[in-house]
């Protein structure tokens, strides 16, 4: 039987690469092969720009058109997605389902069906339950792609590659890393997929920090260390990972307090010192200072959270113009 809290158990990865072994659709980073991740991270390396550089529109994904989905929140996955798709020379549309028909009682299938007969190429897909991309992917059209950019607890594979890229930029191979993922990973699609990731990514050892009520039981299947205390957890880390803790997942109290959590699992100047003198700090967002990491530490010299969220637009158009089937990442 499958362990309910590794939910929702195997979605057929299959489903995302064509028969010759393309990116169709990207779901989620569980069973794609190392040389794909390989290939997404370089292709990824090419659309990095530097700040203050004037942006380039690469013609790849012109005459395309893409659909934000966003069924949740969001500001960074949302916004870089636009922005990668623009520097595609994509169209975009950004769908409010607040003011959607979604809203009247539509079905997902039915808002599907009727962005399909406007001719859309993709959907770029955020939900709360999990598994809505896969079943988005199922059921649309054949020449169109799904994007997953987080669905329930399930996974956050783009939000993944682009912490792999961030990794490599700062510490180049994974194999001889040991990476921390610290905080609430038992509501954490990030967490997952980036543990798929690491994993695939032959990653020297991969830990998991947190309160035994928020760290699912059984993770060590997936290949991590599990640490109940933080110093302990993070003694010689070259990655420390820190994650938010999922209020709006929690069905019931998981924990004393968030200032209790903050005193056990927060991360402060004072805890950085038991990780490797060079160890750097990462976030997905969006963060919340005094309950998992200190002022201190996320704007620090050794926090690299905003790098994370300008390599989100690379990766993403890495990804985009991977499924969309085109040949080169060159820039015009
Ligand atoms: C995460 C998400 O939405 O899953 N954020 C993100 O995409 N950058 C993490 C979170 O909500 O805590």
């Amino acid at each position: 039987m499958t362990n309910p809290d590794l939910l929702p158990g195997p979605l057929p990865s299959s489903l995302q690469l064509t028969k010759e072994g393309h990116l169709k659709h990207f779901l989620t980073v569980e069973g794609l092969p190392p040389l794909m991740l390989e290939e997404i991270l370089n292709r990824a390396e090419q659309f990095v720009t530097l700040p203050n550089k004037t942006q380039r529109k690469a013609p790849l994904l012109r005459g395309k058109t893409v659909v934000n989905l966003f069924f949740e929140n969001s500001t960074r996955t949302r916004t870089t997605f636009e922005l990668a798709a623009q520097r595609l020379s994509a169209d975009i549309i950004n769908l409010d389902i607040r003011t959607s028909a979604t809203a009247k009682g539509e079905s997902l299938l039915d808002t599907i069906r009727n962005l399909e007969a406007m001719n859309v190429d993709m959907f770029v897909v955020r939900h709360q339950h999990s598994g809505a991309a896969h079943f988005i992917a199922r059921y649309c059209a054949p020449y169109i792609s799904v994007i997953n950019a987080g669905d329930g607890r399930h996974a956050h594979p783009t939000q993944a590659m682009l912490d792999m890229l961030t990794i490599r930029q700062f510490k180049g191979t994974f194999a001889p890393l040991k990476v921390a993922i610290v905080g609430d990973i038992l509501h954490s699609r990030v967490a997952r997929s980036q543990i798929h990731a690491l994993t695939t990514l032959c990653t020297g050892e991969v830990r998991v920090i947190g309160p035994r009520t928020l760290i699912p039981t059984g993770i060590e299947q997936m290949g991590v260390n599990v640490f109940h205390d933080l110093h302990a957890g993070l003694d010689d880390v070259d990655v420390i990972i820190m994650l938010r803790l999922q209020k709006e997942r929690m069905q019931h109290a998981l924990l004393p307090s968030a200032h209790e959590f903050y005193k056990r699992y927060g991360l402060t100047e004072e805890g950085l010192r038991y990780a490797k003198p060079k160890a750097i700090v990462m976030h997905p967002g969006p963060s919340n200072r005094g309950v998992e990491i200190d002022s201190k530490v996320a704007d620090g010299p050794q926090s690299v959270i905003l790098p994370q969220v300008t390599n989100g637009i690379a990766i993403r158009m890495a990804i985009m113009s991977m499924t969309m089937g085109s040949q080169s990442g060159k820039s015009s």
